[in-house]
């Protein structure tokens, strides 16, 4: 089939190479010239694993191309996924201008049919708006289908989660579009992957639902995980006793210093507002929310209960992304746990694989301040290590040659990496156990 992308970022350039990978010819448009010049090179402008060698394999084939022309990207298939961004605005809510931008542009310079497809999460019933927008703008009044297909894809592992999807939701509202998702997604379904047709407003409301509800599992988790410390219990005991429970899951009951990236804050507080535009108190989210917050204090009282003076004590930082496998760092643990020890005079060495760079935007180095290129340069003559992401070298870690390197082998863990009885020889301290 022929696909158009509008929209490179995350969702879009993930969505775009893998319908390529699939056999798809896919025209992706993006606006921003820097990133569209590395695309066109087969370089994403994000770190996502296995894009880069997806990318270039089908730049190459031919199956996939990039342009900033939006004229042509509409006239170029019949299927049009807005993949733009929805931003949180002041007041919390959902920021659609793009989407209405997009779909003024559809309505523009369609030639014929289109289906148009919002991928970028939005409220529930914003398919009602871009349908009106269409028809309002529209330059003759040819047929059009506006459908929901939100996507459920982890930074870190899109691509993997987009090849291997639990199941696909597509909320159509005719026969026509929801021809075109059983073929789309016939690579899928015809493995055994569910394809859920439901309503549009249905899909959109799915994709926040699902959102929301995994925040709250981790921040109940995380509550436990404090009830947990002063009870003296081990927190994975809990989660492994009430997710081996298929009714729980196990999935998502990792405590520790909570949930940050671009999609959970920012879809749980669009979510509150989309309840509260309804009349709805939403309370279970905005406590969800606080818990969340509250976990990085958690994390900071316990660094001041074992340092007891923070003030020119040298502090290794494991960790800036907000999870491990992205360099994303939107609304990471990091930037308010690296904020509050530059604040007490703490001397940093930060590491981490991929993310460095975008700390160093909002945290320049200085001389109590410094990024180290691997994770034991960090350790040098260190007071304490502070572990804020969960990546797998550091789960591998050589523990000896980390006590070796450390001034004291204090180690404060935010992500519960380590089990507590391999840590002989360390004063070890985790979340909740
Ligand atoms: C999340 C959802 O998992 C995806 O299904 C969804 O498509 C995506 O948002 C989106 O809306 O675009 P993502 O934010 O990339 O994906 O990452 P997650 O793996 O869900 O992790 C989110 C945060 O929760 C991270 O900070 C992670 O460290 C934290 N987390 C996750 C925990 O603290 N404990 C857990 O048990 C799991």
């Amino acid at each position: 089939m022929k696909i158009t992308v509008v929209g490179a970022g995350y969702v879009g350039l993930v969505t775009a190479t893998c319908f390529a990978e699939l056999g798809n010819h896919v025209l992706c448009v993006e606006k921003i010239e820097s990133h569209l010049n590395k695309l066109k090179k087969g370089i994403p402008h994000i770190y996502e694993p296995g894009l880069e060698e997806m990318l270039k394999k089908n730049l190459e084939e031919g199956r996939i191309k990039f342009s900033t022309d939006i004229k042509e990207a509409i006239n170029f298939s019949e299927v049009i996924f807005i993949c733009v961004g929805t931003p949180q605005s002041d007041s919390g809510k959902a920021d659609l201008s793009q989407v209405e931008a997009v779909s003024r542009q559809i309505a523009e310079f369609m030639d014929g049919y289109k289906l148009v497809i919002e991928k970028s999460t939005v409220p529930v019933n914003t398919h009602q708006w871009v349908k009106k927008t269409i028809s309002r703008y529209a330059a003759s009044d040819l047929d059009f289908d506006v459908a929901s297909n939100p996507e459920f894809l982890r930074e870190g592992s899109a691509v993997f989660d987009f090849m291997n999807p639990d199941r696909i939701v597509a909320g159509v509202e005719s026969d026509r579009a929801r021809q075109i998702f059983e073929e789309l997604y016939e690579p899928f379904t015809k493995k055994g992957h569910p394809l859920l047709m439901t309503s549009p407003a249905a899909a959109e409301l799915i994709k926040h639902s699902a959102n929301s509800f995994l925040a709250m599992k981790i921040s109940y988790i995380n509550m436990i995980a404090q009830l947990c410390e002063k009870v003296g219990v081990d927190v994975n005991m809990i989660a492994q006793g009430i997710g081996l429970d298929e009714r729980v899951g196990a999935k998502f009951l990792n405590a520790g210093i909570g949930y940050g990236g671009s999609c959970f804050p920012k879809d749980v507080k669009a979510f509150i507002k989309i309840a509260e535009d309804h009349g709805l108190e939403f309370g279970l989210l905005r406590e969800t929310e606080k818990i969340n917050a509250n976990m990085r204090r958690v994390f900071l009282d316990k660094v001041e209960e074992i340092l007891w003076i923070n003030k020119d004590k040298h502090i290794a930082v494991w960790g800036l992304a907000f999870k491990p496998g992205t360099d994303d760092i939107r609304e990471a643990p990091a930037i308010d746990i690296v904020g509050e020890l530059v604040k007490n005079g703490a001397n940093l060495r930060l590491y981490d694989p991929e993310a460095a760079a975008n700390f160093k935007q909002l945290f320049p180095e200085n001389e109590n301040l410094q990024y180290v290129n691997d994770k034991y340069s960090a350790l040098e003559n260190a007071d304490a290590l502070l572990i804020i992401t969960e990546w797998d070298e550091f789960q591998e870690a050589d523990l000896d040659r980390v006590k070796k390197l450390m001034k004291l082998p204090i180690i404060i863990d935010g992500r519960n990496i380590f089990p507590p009885e391999k840590m002989q020889g360390f004063e070890y301290y985790s979340m909740g156990r």
